[in-house]
C-alpha cells in the first residue's frame, strides 16, 4: 500500500474510532434511560450501516467480541468479571439499537 493510501486509511480509521467512541459515550450518559428506549441517534447510526451493501448484522456481534478481547488484553486484572458483565450489557444494548436502526 502506498504512503498516501495508508494515510487515507488511517484518517478513516481515526474518524470511525472517534464516532464509535461518541456512541459509547452517549450510551454511558444515558445509562439511567437505557431500559426505556433506543435514542434516535442510535437508530440513525444503525441505519447508516445499511449504506455499505457488504455489511451484515453479524459484523456488530463480531465487533463486540473483538472489543471485549482487546479490553481483556489491555486491562488484564482490572477487567474483572463484574466489569466485563456490565460492558457486555451495555454493548448488547447498543448493538440491539443499531440492529433495530439497520432493519428499519
Ligand atoms: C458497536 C458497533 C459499532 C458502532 C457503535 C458503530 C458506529 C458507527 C458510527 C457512529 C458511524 C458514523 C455514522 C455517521 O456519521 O453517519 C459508523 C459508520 C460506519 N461504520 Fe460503524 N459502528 C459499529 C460497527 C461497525 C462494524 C463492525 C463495521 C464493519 C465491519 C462498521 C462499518 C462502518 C462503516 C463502513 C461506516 C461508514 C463510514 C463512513 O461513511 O465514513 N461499523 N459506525
Amino acid at each position: 500500500m502506498s504512503k498516501a493510501n495508508l494515510e487515507a486509511v488511517n484518517v478513516l480509521f481515526l474518524s470511525f474510532s472517534f464516532r464509535f467512541m461518541m456512541v459509547i459515550k452517549q450510551a454511558v450518559e444515558r445509562l439511567d434511560y437505557l431500559e426505556v428506549s433506543y435514542s434516535p441517534a442510535l437508530l440513525y447510526v444503525g441505519a447508516r450501516h445499511q449504506e455499505n451493501k457488504q455489511f451484515c448484522i453479524e459484523n456488530f456481534w463480531l465487533f463486540k467480541d473483538s472489543i471485549l478481547y482487546i479490553w481483556r488484553q489491555v486491562l488484564r486484572e482490572k477487567f474483572t468479571a463484574k466489569t466485563e458483565e456490565e460492558w457486555i450489557s451495555l454493548l448488547d444494548f447498543i448493538i440491539a439499537g443499531l440492529t433495530a436502526g439497520f432493519r428499519h
